[in-house]
């Protein structure tokens, strides 16, 4: 029988657990004699033939480290039909068994095309932004959350010196899942995220006044990045509830760091669930969360499923 290949590559933004990830598909494909290529930079590495033989040894010591040992990227050439063929042609010669991808809504896109191409493919939700449809989890969300979550722990203990009104931006330029678990987490006076709109007297004023009736004099406000209001929103609050305000933005350290356990064992299951599906000759599917148990979709129809933010959560926190 043929020795198996199996390509991996990550894309779109980086998410902690994606090395976990790596290491649970190479080591459950090297133990079923299949040979890895790690593809460096996304797509991009598929058609700049940008590749090297995964070992034991290149996995070893980075299930805990933040990140992608293969880099990623947003590759513009591979939107473009002759980047498709490019990257085809470079895993027909390598004689590639499947391809699996690592990242997002766009990584999947990507992927669909190397499947319409009979290239065989298996994605895996990893993004910290929580925004695949198919899936309840995607591999980084805990951790994001959780660094925003210390982070303004910390902006707390300022904020309750000097009395101040904290407003925080989250990533999350379409999706406001790491705002809304976040404020949930930090006990926010205001969450305000780009799904759902804002009335600025109702929302986030209001609830201000309430509190500092109850007497409290510091207020934290989560804003996702999306919503692209975050300094209007300052303004407002220091004028209309005559309190000092300050803007901190957390940016790229949510994607940053040692990836927690959840993300960990997650991404390890993931990783081992499409490594067993290419290694058995099942492809294009999208390896998904339902009901909190690792499952496989088809990969054109999982791309259709839309995830909403459910209102109701608004009201608990
Ligand atoms: O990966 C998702 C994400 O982190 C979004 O939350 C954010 O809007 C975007 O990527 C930022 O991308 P870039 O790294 O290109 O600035």
């Amino acid at each position: 029988m043929k020795n198996k290949i199996i390509a991996i590559l990550t894309s779109g933004g980086d998410a902690p657990g994606m090395n976990a990830c790596i290491r649970a598909i190479t080591k459950t494909a090297l133990k079923n004699s299949t040979q890895v290529l790690g593809i460096r930079r996304g797509f991009n590495g598929l058609i700049e033939k940008d590749f090297f033989q995964i070992t034991f040894k290149n996995v070893s010591d980075i299930i805990h480290r933040g990140g992608t040992i293969l880099c990623t990227a947003r590759s513009e050439e591979f939107k473009s039909a002759n980047g498709v063929k490019k990257a085809v042609s470079f895993c027909k010669e390598q004689n590639i068994t499947g391809v699996i991808a690592i990242g997002g809504d766009g990584t999947f896109k990507g992927a669909k095309k190397l499947c319409e191409a009979s290239i065989p493919c298996v994605c895996i939700p990893g993004t910290i932004d929580n925004d695949i449809g198919c899936s309840e989890y995607t591999i980084g969300f805990d951790t994001a959350t959780n660094t925003a979550v210390d982070m303004i722990d910390k902006l707390q203990d300022t904020a309750q010196s000097h009395e101040r009104c904290s407003l925080v931006e989250v990533m999350g330029r379409h999706c406001g899942r790491i705002a809304l678990c976040t404020g949930i987490a930090v006990g926010a006076t205001a969450i305000v995220i780009p799904e759902i709109p804002y009335n600025f007297e109702k929302d986030i004023l209001s609830p201000i006044k309430f509190r500092m009736n109850c007497g409290k004099h510091h207020f934290i406000i989560v804003i996702s990045e999306g919503v692209g209001d975050t300094l209007k929103i300052s303004k407002k609050i220091k004028n209309e509830a005559k309190i000092e305000t300050r803007i901190t933005v957390l940016g790229h350290v949510q994607r940053g760091g040692s990836p927690t356990s959840r993300d960990r064992i997650v991404a390890t299951k993931m990783g081992y669930k499409a490594a067993d599906l290419l290694i058995n000759g099942v492809y294009n599917r999208i390896i998904a969360v339902k009901n909190g148990k690792i499952t496989d979709l088809d990969i054109k129809s999982a791309l259709n499923i839309k995830k909403e933010i459910g209102k109701s959560i608004l009201k608990i926190f």
